[in-house]
């Protein structure tokens, strides 16, 4: 199944599905991301792979509309759906129909690039990982939250039976199990988390480092371009 296919299949019931799947936690996984990023007044992100905008509405709720953020997906239902979700901030919104290897923004556009749950479906990562790095501020950040390895490998077991359900639960909530035997095997293909900073590295960001949440369930990755 192709990436747009799968995006298409689900925009809909999306968030819905990411409640489900997660039994809630992806949105404590997101806050932690905030937490991190530590949001300031007047800061100008963009939301890579932004998809219904979850994370821009959530930077926008911390910095009380004083700020902006750019939502880009190449997948135009999924921007549409978020465009739906519409609260106070709207304005402070902008959606762009790109792809992350071919971001159409200048240089040195940005104070921090966000990516979450996207990295893992772009086409060229490197590729993706060298545009954060054009489009970022010198002095800007980039972050990004994805599946990751589990640290302890009775967990990782436990977790591996748990991922084998995740396609027939798709199959109950949006009907089709497809795009979540898509999802688990691009979580089952992503980097480890030391080989995926070797390649932020690699892309010429510094003071690179991770923190693992739920023993490395999801990783939050983080660098800074000088
Ligand atoms: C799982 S959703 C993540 C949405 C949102 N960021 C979140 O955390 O809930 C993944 C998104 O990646 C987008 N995507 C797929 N290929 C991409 C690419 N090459 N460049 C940018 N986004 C891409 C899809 O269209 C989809 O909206």
């Amino acid at each position: 199944m192709e990436t747009k296919q799968v995006f298409d299949a689900v925009a809909n019931k999306y968030d819905l599905m990411n409640d489900i799947m997660s039994l809630g936690t992806h949105r404590y996984w997101k806050e932690c991301l905030i937490d991190w990023l530590k949001p300031y007044p007047g800061m100008n992100i963009i939301d890579v792979a932004g998809g219904t905008g979850d994370i821009s509405r959530r930077f926008l709720k911390r910095v009380s509309g004083n700020g902006k953020a750019t939502i880009c997906d190449p997948n135009a239902s999924m921007l549409k759906n978020g465009s739906k979700n519409v609260d106070k901030y709207e304005d402070s919104i902008i959606r762009t129909c790109a792809f992350a290897e071919e971001l159409p923004f200048e240089n040195e556009s940005f104070d921090a690039y966000i990516v979450s749950f996207g990295i893992r479906n772009f086409t060229d990562i490197q590729k993706g990982l060298e545009e954060a790095m054009r489009v970022l501020k010198p002095g800007g950040r980039f972050m990004c939250l994805e599946f990751s390895k589990l640290e302890n490998s009775k967990l990782a077991k436990l977790y591996e039976t748990y991922s084998m359900v995740i396609p027939k639960i798709g199959k109950l909530v949006v009907g089709d199990e497809e795009p979540y035997k898509y999802l688990v095997d691009t979580i089952e293909k992503f980097p480890s988390q030391e080989k995926f900073s070797t390649m932020i590295r690699d892309a010429g960001f510094e003071k690179v480092e991770y923190r693992n949440i739920f023993n490395g369930v999801v990783a939050i990755h983080s660098g800074w371009k000088s």
